[in-house]
């Protein structure tokens, strides 16, 4: 993977919310790259800090207090953790954006749907009020909304939850950033909409060649649309991989593990879900943070596993890895 095709690099990225009751480490230590132009699946069990590395990523977290944030987020060799707030303002919809879980989040009641998309060209270009608004009924149509310019004069409560969320997708495409962080954009809708959502998706990196950061707790979603899949565990990528490599050959346990627990065709439909719980973020153990459920663990896993190339485009962070070598 060479440094000219890689948009957006996360280094060594933590996230610590002080609270009464101790340290909250909600991301401790996540090493990502995102291509031009690919989707790249970020998966992991509810809590793992997926929400959280992207909100830091964006910027949305950090300067709070109780919240400390370290690390580097790279966006074109730009490190985005030293810029103002000021900087921010101008790069947030303009070269990276962000789309949540619940579209009502990114929605504002009180202004037409037509309005709110056109205020993101009138906040980053040099546009007229009247070419803004243009701009903002082309999008509704490239998102597949129908009668777009009649559509773009009403409120979002009288739109459905497919098309509040094809609304945001084309509000945070407006300014064809290079990066969009998609955060579990399909999980509030209904299965045929979330079909059509994530088709939309394909067609605008396409058409556009926006990266996609997919967040998602759904395999299944990544095995359909992502080129490459990050595995995250307790704060940390445990592997990462193309798509089609990490499913045939998963390296890491834990991965293995969210495999098995996939109900395949013909199965009579029993899980194996993988036993045990995540750890305290509050008391992470010093080694390997999968380790208390793991089948495999041994000795070396009471020490920290880097996360390192296993084959090629392929890494782990597991001493499995190393152990017949
Ligand atoms: N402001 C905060 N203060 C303290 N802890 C927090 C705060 N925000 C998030 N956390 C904790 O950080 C951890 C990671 O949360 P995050 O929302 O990133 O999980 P997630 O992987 O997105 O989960 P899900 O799949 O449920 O969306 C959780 O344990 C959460 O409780
Ligand atoms: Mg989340």
């Amino acid at each position: 993977m060479n440094d000219q095709n890689t948009i957006l690099r996360v280094e060594d990225l933590r996230v610590r919310f002080r609270t009464r009751r101790g340290d909250v480490r909600a991301v401790d230590g996540v090493n990502l790259e995102l291509n031009r132009g690919e989707i790249l699946g970020l998966v992991g069990e509810s809590g793992c800090g997926k929400s959280v590395t992207a909100q830091a990523v964006m910027r949305l977290i950090g300067d709070g207090r109780g919240e400390e944030v370290s690390g580097r987020v790279e966006l074109d060799g730009e490190d985005l953790l030293q810029k103002s707030e000021k900087e921010m303002t101008k790069l947030r919809g303009r070269r990276i954006s962000m789309i949540f879980q619940d579209p009502m989040t990114s929605l504002n009641p009180v202004y037409t749907v037509g309005n709110q998309i056109a205020e993101v060209p009138l906040l980053h270009e040099k546009v007229t009020r009247r070419d803004a608004y243009a701009r903002a009924v082309g999008m509704l149509e490239t998102v597949g909304i129908p009668s777009p310019k009649e559509r773009a004069r009403r409120f979002p409560h009288e739109f459905s939850g497919g098309m509040r969320q094809r609304s945001v997708i084309a509000m945070s495409l407006c300014c064809k950033p290079e990066v969009l962080i998609a955060d579990e954009p399909t999980t509030a809708l209904d299965v045929t909409i979330q079909a059509q959502i994530l088709d939309l998706l394909q067609d605008l990196r396409r058409d556009f060649g926006t990266a996609i950061i997919l967040i998602t707790h759904d395999l299944g979603v990544v095995a359909e649309v992502c080129d490459r899949v990050a595995i995250m565990y307790a704060g940390g990528i445990v592997e990462q991989a193309p798509a089609g490599e990490l499913f045939r050959k998963p390296r890491h346990p834990y991965t293995q593990g969210l495999l098995a627990s996939l109900p395949k065709i013909g199965d009579r439909g029993i899980l194996k879900a993988i036993e045990g719980r995540p750890p305290d973020l509050m008391n992470l153990p010093e080694g390997c943070r999968f380790a208390p459920r793991c089948p495999h663990a041994f000795g070396k896993c009471s020490e920290y596993p880097p996360l390192e190339r296993v084959a090629e485009e392929h890494d782990a962070a597991c001493w499995l890895e190393k152990k017949h070598e």
